[in-house]
């Protein structure tokens, strides 16, 4: 079977691979590298023990991605290739609308055009919004108008569809050689705790004033390497249905700890405190997230194995080596 990942040199992407080299799945990646780095690629291959094809594509261009497809049998697609920041998308609206629904287009049209009928897509608990159910960046937007657009074309076609809602994945890989790269723009928390904890340098709490058991924000982190491998159930899902389909699931593990409670993971890890500034709340934040993993419990038979400990470990291992052989 040959799965064509985009976005597969990306973080949950490059994971991913993996993942499915691991269970030897015959994987394309397109990707723009825009977000990341060859030595990705490079680093993927010394990993999985095998050369991993690679395409520099820019998924919203359809003709060359239609060029790939019509170069290769494609089983399956796990679609990533989008921009993710939340902070950025406030300042570039219009080009994650283009980006992020630009590349899903782009991707539907090439799969409909080659026969091509199982799609998992990357989606987010941003799609959730805030109390009231509102989403709260232009990057949330194009999750859930990209879910929309899926639900649509699963109506009117014989597509099988997953959107996987991400909660907050972190950690890296257990050979400590891949991980969210910390210089391509990422402002989550994991990467700013282990970057504090192996360099110094400034460590921001943003909001300490919500309803929370210490006045910081809660969120569901999930090791990335769970969330990999949920991708492949996902994919055995879709292959196996019948007919069209479109199903949504939370990657979370339902277990939701305030920024505190991260730091404090990572001070115990270490064996010393981690300096940190307690600021306003940061625009968009909302107060509290958390999965509800039932259904992929359920009907994906996955569930999230690795702890905070072992999300922690991975991403203090994995900045110290980003430190000493990538910067
Ligand atoms: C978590 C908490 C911050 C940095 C986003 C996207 C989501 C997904 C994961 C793609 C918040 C606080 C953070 C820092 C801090 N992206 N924080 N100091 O915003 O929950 O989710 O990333 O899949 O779609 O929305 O993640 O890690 O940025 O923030 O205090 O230096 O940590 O305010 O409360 P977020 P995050």
């Amino acid at each position: 079977m040959t799965v064509l990942v985009t976005g597969g040199a990306g973080y949950i992407g490059s994971h991913t691979v993996l993942e499915l080299a691991s269970v030897g799945t015959d994987v394309v990646i397109a990707d723009d590298l825009s977000r990341s780095d060859a030595r990705v690629l490079e680093t993927m291959a010394k990993i999985a023990g095998r050369p991993v094809e690679f395409a520099r594509i820019d998924v919203t261009d359809e003709r060359a991605l239609s060029a790939l497809f019509a170069s290769h049998r494609f089983e399956a697609v796990v679609h990533f290739a989008a921009r993710k920041s939340v902070a950025e998308s406030h300042d570039e609206p219009l080009a994650y609308y283009r980006t992020n629904l630009g590349a899903l287009f782009s991707l539907l049209a090439c799969m409909r055009r080659h026969d091509v009928s199982s799609l998992v897509f990357s989606s987010s608990a941003a799609v959730y919004g805030d109390v009231d159910g509102l989403t709260t960046s232009p990057y949330a937007r194009t999750k859930r108008m990209g879910e929309d657009v899926l639900a649509d074309v699963v109506r009117a076609s014989g597509l099988r569809a997953v959107a996987l809602r991400y909660f907050n994945p972190c950690g890296a890989h257990e050979s400590a050689q891949l991980g969210e790269l910390p210089d391509r723009g990422t402002t989550n928390l994991m990467p700013a705790v282990a970057r504090a904890a192996v360099e110094g340098g400034p460590l921001r709490v943003f909001g300490t004033d919500y309803e929370t058991p210490d006045g910081t924000a809660m969120r569901d982190y999930v090791h990335v390497v769970d969330v990999a491998r949920a991708h492949l159930a996902a994919l055995a899902r879709v292959r196996a249905s019948a007919s069209s389909t479109f199903e949504t699931f939370d990657l979370g593990t339902g277990i939701s700890r305030t920024v505190l409670d991260v730091i404090r993971a990572f001070e115990a890890r270490i064996g010393r405190p981690i300096a940190h500034s307690l600021e306003p709340r940061r625009a968009g934040d909302v107060p509290r997230l958390v999965a509800n993993g039932e259904r992929a419990r359920l009907l994906l038979g996955w569930g999230a194995s690795l702890d905070l400990d072992a999300m922690v470990d991975s991403s203090l291992r994995w900045h110290e080596h980003w430190r000493d052989h990538w910067r």
